[in-house]
């Protein structure tokens, strides 16, 4: 199986924890893509879904599929979010943001009873932090925070390359109008201490790190999708 047919075996085994009537949060990147697509498929079959999008691109290709969808402001509550990762361990912890989106990604996430992520198995680690972590900063200042970013890691006893991410040879810019410095660190032993440190810097508006906020696992193998639950 590719690393897609996986992501795409997890989308659709999601489903199963779908009900009708729900408030669903849609996640964004490939992944949630095919989950978008599944969800799609099913609605319109008659299955009644209302969902809040974590991007443009995904509020776009839901949209465009003719999922009905609503916002955090009218349905502050959701039922679950489906979201793709960059990262997982064995304590649920994850990292998101590769596609920019990690804000939105945790309002919406953390705003639901419970939080499922799709992924291919490439995703589980032993250990977060090969994959950059995501920052988003206001573009204000944004050499002071990325040196207290440093700072922060040094507290740490970490040693992280801080890049502003580009697009198209231009500072990237978020759906929120922010910036996010990718930070390379290799491997974060206490991502709780680091979530700490870092959302209490100004110019901070957030980071990939989603620390006890997933509880279910759905990982396409091999040999068929494996659902891993938090205790
Ligand atoms: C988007 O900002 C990210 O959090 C994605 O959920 C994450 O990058 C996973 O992306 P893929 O599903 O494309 O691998």
């Amino acid at each position: 199986m590719t690393a897609d047919q996986q992501k795409k075996a997890a989308a659709v085994a999601a489903l199963d924890y779908i009900q009708p009537g729900m408030k669903v949060g849609l996640g964004t990147g490939s992944t949630a893509n095919h989950f978008i697509t599944a969800l799609a498929d099913k609605a319109r079959a008659g299955f009644d879904v209302e969902c809040v999008a974590t991007s443009k691109q995904s509020f776009e290709l839901a949209r465009r599929l003719g999922l009905k969808l609503t916002t955090l402001e009218q349905q502050p509550r959701l039922h679950v979010t489906v979201d793709g990762a960059d990262e997982f361990d064995g304590n649920f912890q994850l990292i998101k943001g590769g596609g920019g989106a990690l804000l939105l990604e945790k309002i919406v996430a953390s705003s639901s009873r419970f939080m499922i992520v799709i992924a291919d198995q490439s995703k589980k680690v032993e250990t977060l932090g090969k994959f950059p972590l995501p920052v988003e900063v206001v573009p204000f200042g944004v050499n002071a925070t990325a040196w207290k970013i440093e700072r922060a890691l040094r507290i740490l006893n970490l040693q992280g390359k801080l890049v502003l991410r580009l697009k198209e040879g231009k500072p990237f810019v978020t759906d929120s109008g922010n910036a996010i410095i990718d930070v390379s660190i290799g491997a974060i032993p206490d991502p709780n201490r680091l979530d700490n440190l870092l959302s209490i810097i100004p110019g901070v508006v957030d980071h990939g790190l989603f620390i006890d906020i997933c509880g279910i696992v759905l990982m396409g193998t091999d040999e068929g999708v494996r659902t891993l639950r938090k205790e």
